[in-house]
């Protein structure tokens, strides 16, 4: 099963719409035609800046695709703040990241919420990134697995393998978020290929399909290394995506 990788740059609450036109062009400059025959490359920007970066990529022509870090579950009405999947899907927004472990910490999103907002952003025929994984305190405890298994079936409930096959997972543990504490690939590894199974028990041939991602403290130096192992598809970059020289580093992660 040949799944081609991806690298989703995840900005959090950095650049305004200005900076987001310059990362945008600057990662263009450091991206080829064969690097993007190679790998799918997407940015998150805030929301403020997705129609800055949209009409960029269109005008210049730039095969780097459009995520947003978050959506509503409903498609409109009186939620003050909130932004639509439909609003997304408008602004040529292909991904969307949902249930990113800083949404679940500090946001409170439950596994039920976010398969709310898988639905509605397949209805608009965007891809989900649903973000997975357990913390500290669950490692600690040897509960690493049932966490990832009960986060997957939450997300995935009552989807169908033709809606799954189109999905991307990425397996974040939380601990290794924004510190110095990658994950080492081994235990990545073993712990993306139980997601697999998993997915693949409940949606047969559509788990094949999942890209999973990595994510947690990925940079230069230890992408390779991730993406060396079998079942691991590519990397949801946090901090490593907002220099575009270092991001266009990790996105050419053979050279
Ligand atoms: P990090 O963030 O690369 O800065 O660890 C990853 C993420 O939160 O998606």
């Amino acid at each position: 099963m040949s799944r081609k990788p991806l690298m989703v740059g995840n900005w959090k609450m950095h650049a305004n719409h200005l900076e987001t036109i310059q990362m945008v062009q600057k990662l263009s400059y450091r991206l080829d035609g064969p690097d993007f025959d190679r790998v799918d490359v997407a940015v998150a920007p805030p929301f403020t800046a997705l129609r800055s970066a949209q009409t960029v990529l269109e005008a210049d022509r730039i095969p780097i695709s459009l995520a947003a870090q978050n959506v509503h579950q409903e498609s409109e009405g009186a939620f003050t703040g909130e932004i639509s999947a439909t609003m997304l899907a408008k602004l040529s927004v292909s991904y969307v990241i949902v249930g990113h472990s800083e949404r679940r910490s500090q946001f409170l999103e439950d596994d039920a919420l976010v398969n709310r907002k898988v639905k509605a952003v397949l209805a608009e025929d965007m891809t989900p990134v649903i973000c997975v994984g357990e913390t500290l305190d669950e490692r600690e405890a040897g509960q690493t697995d049932e966490v990832l298994i009960r986060q997957i079936s939450g997300a995935l409930k009552n989807l169908t393998p033709d809606q799954v096959a189109g999905l991307v997972v990425a397996y974040e543990p939380v601990w290794a978020i924004g510190t110095a504490h990658s994950a080492e690939p081994d235990d990545v590894q073993e712990r993306v290929q139980r997601c697999r199974v998993a997915v693949v028990d409940s949606f047969a041939d559509g788990g094949e399909h999942v890209r999973i991602l990595y994510g947690g403290s990925v940079n230069p130096g230890n992408i390779g290394s991730y993406m060396a192992k079998r079942d691991i598809d590519g990397a949801l970059v946090g901090g490593a995506s907002l220099d575009p020289d270092t991001f266009a580093m990790v996105v050419r992660y053979w050279a």
